[in-house]
């Protein structure tokens, strides 16, 4: 078996192969599994129930500089992006995420080159969709990342047609995409549900005035990009105001789309008959950096969370000098001091620019150790609330009453073995394990492997105890025939 190293693959060479693998051992086994592609050509499986764990000891606080990485919510977006233009998109900042990953193996299913930089360059990915051949998003790939249906927007504005698995329900609430399919008829699609798929068509959208009945990030950016190459002018109300949609649009424009007013609720885009390659730099990641300021805050250290942007976590930092918290921000970094006790304070998530909804489980962990009691209200989807069980095992005293968790604080944690459900209540896990007493065992960290690149190096590096295991592997293990 011809073998790619990882960091030189390019789509095209490395990934059917990969695929092919996978679907074997897949089959041989019925079991969710992992495969490892070794360098001497030898390929493993590893049950899922093997999967890396991390090991954690609490109670180092958080020391040094940690380097915050590209955002993969607005890198996501980005890489469908790529589909509008027959021309390469080299995209900058990339995170090493497993999302990213998802995403890449998507593009090359449809017939794009996706090639990745190594070495220094790891972090940028060029991507041509001149050869794009088969318009689909299946079910086993939106399944794992819902963002997958970023695609439905672009495919139907580029090829006239698209196939989206539809991506039913998840660990964190139903998140139906009815508003991403209201707005593409109203740009003059054609819509059907076979199947479990959407089938939408256009011979060439139209523009539209779109009003969304609820504020949708993703839905937002499928749209802005379905619009960009339509018929006219569309006209979106009730918008996402996230960063990562303005980032979007920022490289939407550099492709010669002609987008006015990203970043706030109204959002004017003149549609154009061709987008081109260019060149774009992903914004640093908000909520990663966000979740190492609590981690800072929580273990009472002093951590300079660097090569971000301090404007993106407003809503947060604001919430931690309620808490007690000294905050000090330069232009691209923050700084967390913290010697005192933690007090509580009450916390709503909300659309941008409020407090988002991917910080709510860390802070829940923040609140944990804070001074009396935070009533904590999950305002944006309607099960995200999966880690407080876990965090209760550890010793919390967490109560969960709907959409609201009141949490009385100040109770010590002592280390558990946990289970990540999704990957934010996995990142509130883990710091929860920063300040417990004794050992933490998190298994299915494949969750934070989702959107942390490297999280427990970059802790490691700031002088917190954790370790992965799992990655030595026992033995070597039989793959069938003709897999291999
Ligand atoms: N919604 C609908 N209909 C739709 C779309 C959304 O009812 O067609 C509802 C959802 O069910 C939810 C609310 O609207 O209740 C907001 O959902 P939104 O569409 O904004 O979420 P998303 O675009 O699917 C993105 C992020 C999420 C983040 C949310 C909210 C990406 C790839 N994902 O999801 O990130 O939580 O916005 O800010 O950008 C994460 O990174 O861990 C993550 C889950």
């Amino acid at each position: 078996m011809k073998i790619v190293p990882k960091h030189r693959a390019t789509g095209s060479a490395a990934v059917p192969a990969v695929s092919n693998l996978l679907k074997g051992v897949n089959d041989l086994k019925k079991l969710p599994v992992r495969v490892k592609v070794r360098f001497d050509g030898s390929a493993v499986y590893v049950p899922e129930n093997l999967m890396d764990k991390f090991v954690v000891r609490g109670g180092n606080p958080l020391l040094g500089n940690i380097r915050v990485s590209g955002a993969k919510n607005a890198a996501l977006p980005a890489m469908a992006a790529a589909i509008l233009t027959d021309e390469p998109v080299v995209l900058e900042n990339i995170p090493d995420v497993r999302d990213i990953q998802t995403e890449r193996n998507l593009l090359v299913s449809m017939g794009a080159e996706v090639e990745l930089g190594y070495g220094k360059a790891h972090h940028r990915t060029t991507i041509c969709c001149r050869d794009l051949v088969n318009p689909e998003a299946a079910y086993e790939l939106v399944k794992t990342m819902r963002a997958s249906t970023l695609v439905l927007g672009p495919l139907v504005a580029r090829m006239g047609r698209a196939r989206v698995s539809l991506p039913g329900g998840c660990a964190i609430g139903a998140r139906p995409i009815d508003l991403h399919i209201k707005g593409l008829e109203q740009l003059g699609a054609t819509i059907r549900q076979e199947h479990g798929y959407i089938e939408a068509s256009a011979e060439r959208l139209r523009g539209g005035h779109i009003v969304f009945d609820k504020i949708t990030v993703t839905g937002t950016e499928d749209l802005m990009m379905a619009a960009a190459l339509a018929q006219g002018e569309t006209l979106m109300e009730n918008c996402a105001r996230e960063p990562e949609v303005a980032d979007l649009a920022a490289l939407l424009n550099k492709m010669g789309a002609r987008i006015e007013g990203a970043g706030t609720a109204t959002i004017r885009i003149k549609g154009v008959t061709k987008l081109s390659g260019a060149r774009h730099r992903i914004i640093p990641d908000r909520i990663e950096a966000g979740t190492f300021v609590i981690a800072a805050a929580l273990t009472g250290g002093d951590l300079t969370v660097t090569n971000c942007d301090p404007s993106h976590l407003s809503a947060l930092l604001q919430k931690l000098q309620e808490c007690g918290v000294t905050v000090s921000v330069q232009r691209d970094s923050v700084r967390i001091k913290n010697g005192h006790r933690l007090k509580a304070a009450g916390m709503s998530t909300e659309e941008y620019p409020g407090f988002p909804t991917d910080m709510q489980a860390q802070y829940m962990t923040l609140a944990t150790q804070a001074e009396g009691t935070s009533v904590i209200t999950e305002n944006i989807f309607e099960n995200r609330f999966m880690h407080a069980q876990e965090l209760v095992r550890m010793g919390a005293n967490i109560k969960v009453e709907g959409s609201r968790a009141i949490v009385r604080g100040h109770t010590p944690l002592s280390g558990a073995a946990v289970q990540c459900s999704d990957l934010r209540a996995s990142a509130s896990l883990v710091i929860a394990a920063l300040v417990a007493e004794g050992e933490t065992i998190l298994d299915r960290v494949y969750h934070i492997d989702r959107g942390y690149e490297r999280i427990e190096e970059k802790l490691k590096g700031a002088n917190a105890q954790i370790r992965r295991i799992g990655e030595i592997l026992p033995k070597r293990a039989q793959v069938p025939a003709g897999v291999a």
